[in-house]
């Protein structure tokens, strides 16, 4: 699996057409990507996706989530893990998931609802080779700790560190694989003004206070190394529509580990003001 996965969130959406992902997809695999993530929630994200890989599915580690969004399926229930796999392998067009990830359920749901025990079905069905949650704080950890999962999705990045002393070595000590989804932290570096969206808008506050020293470096290459090479991080997840940006990642992380004092002094900064600061879901 490539170091660097396309996050599919991006190209579920109007402005985005089919010809977009298909060269998108295409661009991304002559580039080496070998990891897509997309998730039932991304508009027709894993439609176009799976029309973008007929007849070169075998090529890439296949992600996806579920948890909610089948019709006449309560949400987060073991028949709506077990038919929104079914739903995933039909839109994706394939006949076996590589990842699928509970997508943000709560830690009371995790422990209590039996989908954990659910996505589990799947994988000995022959379904879904990884079972994996996506989200973050005690739920992350509770995963991580549970004994179902195989994988774990988490934010991982200058503004989201909280888990690099959690859950992140806890899964790579447990042999968990972990995707670090918002590598780029939304790439706050972006907007001369606070955006609207509020999850993007703390990313732009975090970066705002942390006033992390890039050393020279440009900001996207400062966030993509800094999550791609942090211990225990398996993949970082680029959520892009622009082949250029997915090759610039590809690129900054081929440079490798930043210094290890740029690291120590973003991972200061980060302790000094991040202390309440939560992994943005
Ligand atoms: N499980 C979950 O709940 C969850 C939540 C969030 C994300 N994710 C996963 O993680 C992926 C990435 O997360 P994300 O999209 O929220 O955050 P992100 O990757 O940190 O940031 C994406 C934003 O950065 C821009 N960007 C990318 N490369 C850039 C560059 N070199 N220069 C300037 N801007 C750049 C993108 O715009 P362009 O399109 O213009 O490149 C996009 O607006 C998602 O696609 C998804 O797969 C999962």
């Amino acid at each position: 699996m490539s170091k660097v996965g396309l996050g599919a969130g991006r190209i579920g959406g109007p402005e985005t057409s089919d010809a977009d992902v298909d060269r998108l997809v295409g661009g991304a695999l002559d580039a080496g990507v070998t990891l897509i993530d997309t998730a039932r929630s991304y508009g027709l994200s894993e439609e176009r996706l799976g029309r973008a890989l007929a007849g070169r599915r075998e090529r890439v580690v296949l992600s996806t989530k579920v948890g909610y969004g089948v019709p006449g399926v309560p949400d987060w229930t073991p028949r709506c893990i077990i038919e929104g796999v079914d739903a995933a392998l039909t839109r994706l067009r394939t006949d076996r998931l590589d990842i699928v990830h509970l997508h943000s359920c709560e830690v009371g749901v995790l422990q209590h609802s039996g989908v954990a025990q659910a996505l589990r079905t799947t994988v000995e069905a022959g379904k879904v080779r990884v079972a994996a949650y996506s989200g973050e704080g005690e739920a992350l950890l509770w995963a991580v700790r549970s004994g179902f999962f195989g994988g774990v999705q988490c934010s991982v990045s200058i503004v989201d560190q909280a888990v690099l002393d959690g859950a992140v070595p806890e899964a790579q000590s447990r042999g968990i694989g972990v995707l670090a989804k918002r590598a780029l932290g939304n790439a706050p570096w972006r907007f001369d003004a606070r955006p609207p969206e509020p999850d993007v808008a703390e990313a732009w506050d975090r970066f705002r206070v942390l006033r992390p020293d890039a050393g020279g470096l440009p900001w996207p290459v400062l966030f993509t190394r800094f999550a791609a090479h942090a211990p225990g991080v398996s993949a970082i997840l680029i959520g892009t529509a622009s082949l250029g940006h997915l090759e610039e990642a590809i690129a900054a992380v081929e440079q490798g580990p930043l210094d290890s004092r740029v690291v120590a002094s973003i991972r200061t900064a980060y302790a000094a003001a991040g202390r309440t600061w939560s992994g943005r879901i």
